[in-house]
């Protein structure tokens, strides 16, 4: 009897360092520790054995089948263990000194130039500031001066949810919350300086110059003493480095009910510098960007005192920044899902007006 456990210890070590795959220690189990397997045999011999007998032989088998178990329970870690490495050998093509494909996409155009925007805001310390394209009433129009009924609102059509809700139909929708956000710095004797870039949606005729879906980029500055003069300085150094040129400027008067006075920023056209052709319709300059100073009673909503505090705001339109900035005639490719047509534009890829 004993040598026979000895025998069947050294075969079954023998066996398991054969073994390659976990799902080959089931059949080693069996043919060990299963119900006609080597150790059942071994008991079925004690049978006949005496009472002495049977004592210590039952105890070397029940030891075998011990070792057997935990043996098993070992191995089985172990070959997992080289199965999962295995397989991360198997995957082993990826290698990090390889360049990068160029199927990889591309940042949509007005990403860009938003971001460009940002940078040169953010660097004249203005905060970049979130916004939904869902609001309501108040905050699109009411907020902004714009009563119920106001001829104004006929310009903006949008497309309105249920629950009082509807689309933005411009980024000056955010303005009343902003103001509200920074409005205890004015106590403080900071500036309250904030740009808002966002999706914009109107009831528009679609046409090479029109969307219904657009973006628009607001900013405000509020302070003590802020003046027109303020507002023509930030446009013309925003501009000047967008177009990586000196930019010059001009102010029309323009109405909007949410500044006072309001104006039309025009810029001298970048393709003929003035003197006129068919990007400008021969006048010589391009209309860019709407703005002005903001309305007392903007300010009131926000519970800013406009007798204290004075500030400017404007509406970039970055659909119309990026249409000018690459030179794309056709507003519709912006929202098209072309990718052939989107992923041309890289931060290298700017008009350079010098060379038309
Ligand atoms: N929100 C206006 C529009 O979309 C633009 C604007 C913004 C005008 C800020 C003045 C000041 O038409």
């Amino acid at each position: 009897m004993f040598l026979k456990t000895d025998e069947l210890r050294e075969k079954f070590i023998k066996r398991s360092e054969e073994l390659k795959a976990v799902s080959d220690v089931d059949q080693l189990r069996i043919e060990y520790l299963g119900k006609k397997g080597y150790v059942s045999a071994l008991m079925q011999d004690l049978r006949n054995a005496s009472a002495e007998e049977k004592k210590e032989a039952g105890k070397t088998i029940n030891e075998l089948k011990q070792f057997i178990e935990s043996a098993i329970a070992e191995k089985i870690e172990i070959l997992k263990k080289k199965e999962v490495q295995l397989l991360i050998d198997a995957a082993e093509s990826y290698d990090e000194s390889m360049p990068s494909s160029n199927d990889l996409g591309s940042y949509h155009p007005i990403t860009l130039v938003k971001r460009e925007v940002e940078s040169i805001f953010t660097s004249m310390g203005f905060t970049v500031e979130d916004y939904s394209e869902i609001t309501d009433d108040y905050n699109c129009f009411e907020a902004l001066n714009i009563p119920p009924h106001h001829p104004a609102r006929d310009m903006q059509d949008t497309y309105y949810l249920s629950s009082n809700q509807l689309l933005k139909t411009h980024t000056s929708a955010a303005q009343n919350t902003i103001l509200r956000k920074y409005k205890n710095n004015l106590e403080n004797g900071n500036p309250i300086r904030a740009i808002f870039p966002g999706r914009c949606f109107r009831n528009e005729k679609i046409d090479a110059c029109h969307e219904n879906t657009f973006f628009q980029m607001e900013g405000i500055m509020v302070d003590k003493d802020i003046s027109v003069s303020n507002l023509i300085y930030f446009m013309k150094t925003m501009l000047s480095e967008v177009f990586q040129r000196d930019i010059t400027v001009r102010l029309r008067p323009g109405f909007f009910p949410f500044v006072e006075p309001g104006f039309e920023l025009d810029i001298q056209c970048l393709i003929c510098g003035g003197t006129g052709c068919s990007s400008c319709k021969d006048s010589g300059w391009l209309e860019l960007c709407p703005c002005g100073m903001i309305h007392p009673n903007v300010l009131t909503a926000a519970g800013i005192d406009p007798e204290k505090y004075t500030g400017f705001a404007f509406g970039l339109g970055l659909t119309r920044l990026a249409m000018m900035r690459y030179g794309v005639k056709d507003i519709r490719v912006f929202n098209s899902g072309n990718l052939k047509s989107l992923s041309q534009f890289t931060e290298k890829s700017f008009v350079n007006p010098e060379s038309k």
